[in-house]
């Protein structure tokens, strides 16, 4: 059963979320998890005047996705940062290369399943991921979320990312807040649930 986890970041806080991510996947028995970025659109002199040059640097070892790879996995974890309560245009575009395999109904029974990260509480999060669900119900994928037995999301002792429709982290206003331990429990707990529905379905169809 191979979970497939596709993400993209631009100053690592979705990188360390993905991470936690593959840690509770590899819980299941018989879970084989792959980590895959989706390939970059801006230009390196962008990135730089983003800041992003470093960061980007230190997940260079984590191989690029191709389309192709969705179709070899039973569950599909996507990573997004907020862009304007959206998901980023680089994980649009993979998504939008994606036609071929909805024509086949490649993806048709997969689980599917998005986490998100945004400066600020309320900057987006939840509707990140919510429009996300909307192409991979037209994908065909059998979306699981972050159900309340994950207790850490009931917390109002700290601030905290998190919500029955996935796993979260607040970056802060200059992204100098990386995810809390809560927010990767979080995670970590999203991981372990898809991979067990995957292997509960026996596969996709
Ligand atoms: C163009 C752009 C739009 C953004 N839009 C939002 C937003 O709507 N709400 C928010 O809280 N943060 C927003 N952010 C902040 C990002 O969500 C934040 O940098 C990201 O979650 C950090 O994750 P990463 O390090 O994995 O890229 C935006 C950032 C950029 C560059």
């Amino acid at each position: 059963m191979r979970v497939l986890i596709v993400y993209y970041s631009m100053y690592g806080h979705i990188h360390r979320m993905a991470q936690a991510m593959a840690e509770g996947a590899k819980e299941v028995r018989g879970a084989e998890v792959v980590l895959r970025r989706v390939p970059e659109t801006l230009p390196e002199e962008i990135l730089e005047k983003m800041g992003a040059v470093e960061a980007q640097k230190s997940m260079v070892h984590i191989p690029v996705c191709t389309v192709e790879e969705l179709a070899t996995a039973d569950a599909v974890i996507f990573g997004t940062p907020t862009r304007f309560g959206n998901m980023c245009g680089q994980m649009r575009q993979f998504l939008d290369a994606t036609g071929r395999l909805w024509k086949k109904g490649a993806l048709v029974g997969k689980v599917g399943s998005v986490f998100t990260s945004s400066a600020t509480q309320h900057g987006g999060q939840e509707s990140t991921i919510l429009t996300f669900h909307v192409t991979l119900l037209h994908q065909g994928f059998v979306i699981v979320g972050l159900p309340y037995t994950f207790e850490g999301q009931m917390r109002i002792d700290e601030i905290t990312g998190g919500s029955p429709y996935g796993a979260s982290t607040i970056a802060g206003g200059e992204g100098a807040r990386m995810p809390s331990e809560n927010e990767l429990a979080a995670a970590r707990f999203q991981g372990r649930h898809v991979a067990s529905i995957a292997a509960k379905l026996g596969g996709s169809s």
